[in-house]
């Protein structure tokens, strides 16, 4: 595991520091003309699913939005298991499946899932008013477990230092994680995530949001409660909700909690455009995690099962 990070992150320092692509002899780099050749119009295809879809259901930007963190699977050790949170990325699956068929027909055997994931995240994250960010592509989809397999989700009981220590471990700054976590602006939460926060009385949960809580929690563990009054607008309402204590998860209170990450947070609520500058970033960077290139993996015919 420690050794798969560290290649991973070999890796990443390799490709920042080569500028994203060793020129047009280098066949395995990543680049954002990857498939300019191959496949011309593969980014296009990907949003025009990823719009239509959402066009039909906004709720799916989350599902999307949240693929990403299917990327910081490494950490096995951190999975919330009781909350599994499978049928959450269900959903979203079946956009980059329809769009991968469409690409299949287009350009066969060229295009990867784990490309298709992170251009839909992208897309899902621009459509719901969030940043713009470009990734390069030329993942390989891993030839080992299936996609389904890499879901996990760090757990919501962590506390700060706890998550900048994790996120450290691939290379994330704090600031990087705070960015991130303010993905949850977008989705849900189900109450078996956060219910633990209920049974005690915790100094950091606003009294009357606890009663929020406590109403979505009266309809059963499955019961939604929205990170922020947004649900589907990508914006800094989550971390306003964290400076009124009325984050969801304790993991999203802690980072106003702490001292070493509550700076970061102020700045967000206060200046929208310095989140999405600092997202977009730390989404690339993310987005270049235990990236799979050239003979190290395969271009998968079905994004839910290997070859
Ligand atoms: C900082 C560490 C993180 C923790 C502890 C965490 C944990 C969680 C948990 C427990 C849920 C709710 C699952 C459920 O109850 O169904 C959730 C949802 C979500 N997470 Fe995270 N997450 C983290 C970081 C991220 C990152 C980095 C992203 C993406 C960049 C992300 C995107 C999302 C989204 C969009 C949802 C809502 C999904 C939906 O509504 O269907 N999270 N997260």
């Amino acid at each position: 595991m420690v050794m798969g990070n560290l290649i991973g992150m070999v890796l990443v320092m390799e490709v920042i520091v080569s500028g994203f692509s060793y020129g047009p002899y280098g066949v395995d780099a990543l680049s954002m003309q990857y498939y300019m050749m191959s496949c011309p119009f593969a980014k296009q295809i990907v949003t025009n699913n990823v719009n239509r879809a959402l066009q039909a259901d906004p709720t799916l930007a989350a599902a999307l939005g949240c693929d990403g963190s299917v990327l910081i699977d490494s950490t096995k050790e951190n999975t919330a298991e009781k909350d599994s949170p499978a049928n959450l990325s269900l959903r979203g699956y079946e956009v980059i499946d329809d769009a991968k068929e469409e690409l299949e027909q287009q350009c066969p055997g060229v295009v990867s899932c784990a490309d298709i994931v992170a251009m839909a995240a992208r897309d899902a994250v621009l459509w719901s008013g969030g940043p713009y960010y470009d990734i390069p592509n030329g993942r390989k989809d891993g030839s080992r477990s299936k996609i389904q397999d890499t879901i996990n989700l760090p757990s919501p009981s962590l506390n700060a230092s706890e998550l900048i220590r994790m996120f450290g471990q691939h290379g994330f700054t704090a600031q990087d994680m705070v960015a991130l976590s303010g993905a949850h602006t977008l989705g849900v939460a189900r109450c078996s995530s956060f219910k633990s926060r209920l049974s005690t009385v915790d100094p950091t949960l606003d009294s009357s949001f606890a009663k929020t809580l406590s109403k979505t929690c009266s309809a059963g563990d499955d019961a939604e409660q929205p990170f922020d009054a947004t649900k589907n607008t990508f914006d800094n309402f989550y971390f306003n909700a964290l400076q009124r204590k009325s984050g969801v998860l304790f993991s999203d209170q802690t980072l106003y909690t702490s001292p070493r990450t509550r700076g970061i947070v102020n700045g967000y609520a206060m200046n929208q455009a310095m989140f999405f500058f600092d997202f977009q970033q730390a989404m690339v960077k993310m987005s270049l995690l235990d990236v799979k290139e050239g003979t190290k993996g395969e271009v998968r015919e079905n994004c839910r099962k290997i070859n």
